[in-house]
């Protein structure tokens, strides 16, 4: 009895926060995830596993867009910030040097290398890749920014001003004049629009995370990297999903071998537990814009440098480094590829399995076959990204894997568990996708569902 009453309770509560987050958050996110029966409350978050309040146990294999490299509430850094908390200290007094952004600042200079000397601290990564704007026109007194198409930057008006795909423009320019697109990979196209001596910054992800994991062709960075150097421009890298050791070493840079000028940081910056950004530069770029002491706040923001954000850093490195999670990064990413691509050989609708480190991509294309095609293109023309949902939508429902497709490929399924996934984890992962792309294949189910789909969903 008192266990029927305690659920009764349970569902009573989520149903009161849902109907409260519809009047007065995002009624449309609450819409859609109903739709793909996603929409689960979580009782409890650790390292790979999330578990639901309905007793469900569901492994995170999207760790919140890269955020969780970590692991959720990894205990070291949540009892670094319950001292930082208990210490009573100066958390947000803005009127003080912040000793502790010294060192997370110190440390993740060392960690990066090369010219990269200075940090400015933010809160988010599109407020870092503002920044990184500012900092390139001081730097070089240019306007022009070129980025490389399909690149996913943040949704803030300059960082939004650095993509191309029109769903997230949509309505809300004009946005920032002298941007322009080259095709990620393509350095003759980078090296014309770098030659009229009017571009501040060619700014790229170094593996394309929303454009569908995409890894650079051999020696494309290297050249973009010259080539700017060549024409004065300067070279930077969004490090927002790849850095913090997802793509195996501390930067995606350091796997090219490359010395960018600015460097973009986020995300897994302080263990998914409180926002904060860094923006990482040479000397020369910082002292180009805080040039004098009238202009020593120039560029600021009320809560960078804040304590709670900075002791997250802090002991997110110390996690890092203490548990190898970069060699375990770029050691899993191997074996969960290797995995993937033997399981999914020979399915006509897997067109590619590609990463690096624990940022990879299983990429679909259109089936040949007319019993197939049929029902493919159906959908498709429903919303052009149906079909990846309902991959989604089974991993989750069938087989408790937390993943999503790409924000700018809908035919990418990205899979990026926290990096200290197991490899038990990993076979779960590998195995349920084997079966999702096996009923794909083969069952009518598969597709009959996307009917169900399309009707919950309706007007879309
Ligand atoms: C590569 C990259 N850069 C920048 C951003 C923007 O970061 P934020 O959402 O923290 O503003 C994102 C967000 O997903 C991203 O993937």
């Amino acid at each position: 009895m008192a266990a029927v009453r305690k659920i009764t309770l349970v569902e009573e509560n989520s149903a009161l926060s849902d109907l409260q987050y519809q009047e007065h958050v995002n009624p449309q996110w609450v819409r859609l995830l109903n739709a793909l029966q996603m929409n689960v409350r979580y009782r409890r978050c650790a390292g790979v596993e999330l578990h639901a309040e309905d007793g469900r146990r569901f492994l995170d294999f999207l760790s919140g867009y890269c955020v969780h490299n970590t692991g959720h509430n990894h205990p070291a850094i949540v009892s670094a910030l319950q001292r930082e908390l208990g210490q009573e200290g100066p958390v947000m007094l803005q009127s003080h040097v912040s000793d502790l952004a010294g060192e997370l600042a110190q440390r993740l200079c060392s960690l990066a290398g090369g010219r990269l000397e200075k940090v400015f601290f933010c809160s988010s990564g599109s407020e870092g890749v503002e920044a990184a704007i500012k900092f390139a026109r001081a730097k070089t007194g240019r306007t022009g920014l070129v980025y490389a198409s399909g690149a996913f930057h943040g949704l803030t008006c300059g960082a939004l001003s650095l993509m191309d795909d029109a769903f997230w423009r949509e309505g809300f320019g004009p946005l920032l004049p002298n941007t322009e697109a080259v095709p990620f990979g393509d350095l003759k196209a980078l090296e014309a629009k770098l030659r009229g001596g009017e571009i501040a910054a060619f700014i790229a992800e170094p593996v394309q995370s929303e454009a569908g994991i995409r890894v650079p062709p051999p020696g494309y960075l290297e050249g973009a990297q010259a080539a700017c150097r060549r024409h004065g421009a300067l070279f930077v890298l969004d490090e927002v999903q790849t850095g913090m050791f997802r793509a195996g070493p501390f930067l995606a840079a350091h796997h090219y071998g490359l010395d960018p000028d600015i460097v973009v940081l986020a995300k897994a910056l302080s263990g998914g537990l409180i926002p904060c950004g860094a923006v990482l530069m040479s000397n020369r770029i910082y002292d180009s814009v805080y040039s004098s002491l009238k202009r020593a706040i120039v560029h600021t923001s009320t809560f960078s440098e804040n304590n709670l954000a900075m002791r997250a850093g802090l002991a997110t490195l110390d996690v890092l480094d203490r548990e190898h999670l970069g060699e375990r990064a770029a050691a899993m990413g191997d074996y969960m590829r290797g995995r993937l691509r033997e399981a999914l050989a020979g399915y006509e609708m897997v067109d590619e399995v590609r990463g690096l480190g624990l940022l990879n991509g299983i990429a679909f294309k259109a089936p040949r076959k007319l019993r197939l095609r049929v029902p493919f293109e159906g959908f498709r023309n429903i919303h052009p990204a149906m079909f990846g949902q309902l991959v989604v939508m089974r991993l989750f429902r069938d087989h408790g894997i937390l993943t999503q497709i790409c924000g700018n490929n809908f035919m990418v399924l990205k899979a990026a568990p926290p990096l200290v996934v197991d490899e038990e984890q990993a076979d779960e992962f590998v195995c349920a996708m084997t079966a999702v792309v096996d009923l794909m294949h083969t069952s009518a189910t598969f597709w009959t569902e996307a009917l169900g789909l399309a009707r919950r969903v309706g007007n879309i």
